[in-house]
């Protein structure tokens, strides 16, 4: 499809590609074909694979947008965002003057660009995976890049790197009311990471046991009983984990808390419950350990700063951008009090070595710039349209079912009216590819009169997905 044109450049003749758009609008067929979604996005869809399959080769001149946009009857913006699309992901490249071309790198770019599986829709937890914001991160690293020093390919300091501590600690001041210095920030592999340095340093105290609220996180309970802490569950109410229910605070090594939004209850920690636990924590000297995961999305209000800020002495905060960015990047960060932090830095140097510097400082520089703030802010306005749309549905459909928790977060508890069995409508929820999670599985004692409930991840549920998924549930409750 691509016709070449000897043309002289100096004294060489080299053969220059040129792909008209009549033979993009043959090889592509129409937009139609490829489902919904945003016209832009879905013709950087078409291109991308067939950049991706070889079918133009590197160098081959992109006709002009104003041409595609005639011939596939779609606005000149359509393809405009198309070409500024996979212009950020690298697949093409501009020079003033002489058009947008083919990169050399096409292959090479391919595996991270495009996933091969759809993400499953629903699942508590994801964010909006195809809101990552490319185009500021490509430039960030591009940024790293030319400036990073040689010394910083090296082992660096197993923290993290010494610029990406010093904005955080400016961040979590700023938007979770932490108390922090750069010094006492370390630099994660995420929550998980963090989770799993605390669980080892706990199990090596005279009390390998860690409290846990229930219901909690499934994960998060496994991950600290396979490191060898006994897990106990202590209930939750509509103010958070019961203080007085919390069974001999003496013979604890911690406490796992999701404070700013439980998890999956949704239920804020309040004042009064915040208070008691940082008397007991300092009466028994117990380690709290305050799971940040979603603490950047609150939605109809200011979010509620981190119990880190209340109690630095006793209080470990951990926090990542796998809500905020994305999972992949497994970047996250970890506040302890100074003798905590250094026991986990040793354990960090066994496990670990160091950290990832140039993905460490391509986060730097995004909060550095406030890209990252632009980001948070974007997506913070979109789930919040998500959540209304998913509450508003429910509500109309099913008023029996119970929206439970706070407008916080990337995920709402569904819970449902005790005539509902949860095992069937998870069933069909799940046969029809939403990967919602059942409230029994994330509870630590399930007594036989507890309602059912759903955990629906809504960060990136379209609103044709949101009606179906409705639509399904008001069918599997008959
Ligand atoms: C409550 C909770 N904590 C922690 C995590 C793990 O986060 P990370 O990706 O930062 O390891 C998750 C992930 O979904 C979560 O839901």
């Amino acid at each position: 499809m691509v016709r070449n044109k000897d043309q002289s450049v100096g004294h060489f003749h080299v053969p220059i590609r040129r792909c008209s758009a009549e033979e993009l609008h043959d090889t592509l067929g129409g937009l139609e074909r490829v489902g919904a979604g945003r016209l832009g996005l879905r013709l950087a869809g078409l291109l991308r694979e067939l950049l991706r399959t070889g079918g133009l080769p590197a160098g081959t001149l992109m006709p002009p947008s104003r041409s595609v946009a005639e011939t596939f009857g779609v606005s000149r913006g359509v393809v405009v965002t198309a070409y500024e699309q996979l212009l950020a992901e690298g697949f093409l490249i501009a020079r003033q003057g002489a058009g947008t071309r083919v990169a050399d790198s096409v292959t090479a770019a391919t595996p991270a660009a495009m996933p091969s599986l759809p993400p499953p829709m629903a699942r508590p937890g994801l964010p909006d995976l195809g809101g990552f914001p490319r185009a500021r991160w490509l430039a960030a690293y591009r940024h790293v890049l030319m400036t990073m020093s040689s010394a910083d390919f090296g082992y660096g300091d197993p923290r993290g790197h010494q610029q990406l501590r010093a904005e955080l600690a400016v961040y979590l001041r700023r938007t979770r009311g932490a108390v922090i210095e750069p010094e006492r920030v370390v630099v994660v592999n995420g929550v998980a990471e963090g989770l799993a340095l605390l669980a080892d340093v706990v199990a090596a105290t005279g009390r390998p046991r860690i409290a846990v609220e229930d219901p909690a996180s499934p994960g998060a309970r496994e991950l600290m009983a396979r490191r060898g802490l006994a897990v106990v569950g202590v209930p939750v109410d509509d103010e958070g984990i019961v203080v007085d229910a919390i069974p001999e605070p003496g013979r604890l090594g911690a406490i796992l808390l999701t404070p700013a939004h439980q998890y999956p209850t949704g239920v804020i920690l309040s004042p009064a419950r915040r208070r008691a636990l940082i008397e007991l924590a300092r009466e028994h000297v117990v380690l709290l350990v305050e799971d940040d995961y979603d603490g950047a999305f609150r939605y109809a209000r200011d979010p509620v700063g981190c119990l880190q800020g209340l109690a630095p002495d006793v209080t470990v905060l951990l926090g990542s951008v796998s809500k905020t960015l994305a999972p992949a990047l497994r970047l996250g960060w970890l506040v302890a009090p100074r003798a905590w932090q250094e026991q986990l830095v040793a354990r960090r140097v066994v496990t670990s070595l160091a950290g990832q510097a140039m993905d460490e400082l391509a986060f730097a520089h995004l909060l550095l710039t406030g890209g990252y703030d632009i980001h948070v802010r974007q997506m913070r306005r979109r789930y919040h349209k998500r959540r209304m749309h998913l509450v508003a549905e429910l509500d109309a459909a099913e008023p029996e079912v119970v929206v439970r928790g706070d407008a916080s977060g990337l995920h709402l508890l569904a819970e449902l009216p005790p005539r509902v069995g949860e095992h069937t409508v998870l069933s069909s929820l799940r046969l029809n590819g939403f990967d919602v999670q059942g409230l029994a599985e994330c509870r630590v004692a399930c007594p036989p009169d507890a309602p059912g409930g759903l955990v629906i991840g809504y960060a990136a549920l379209s609103p044709g997905s949101i009606t179906r998924l409705v639509s399904v549930l008001s069918q599997a409750m008959g």
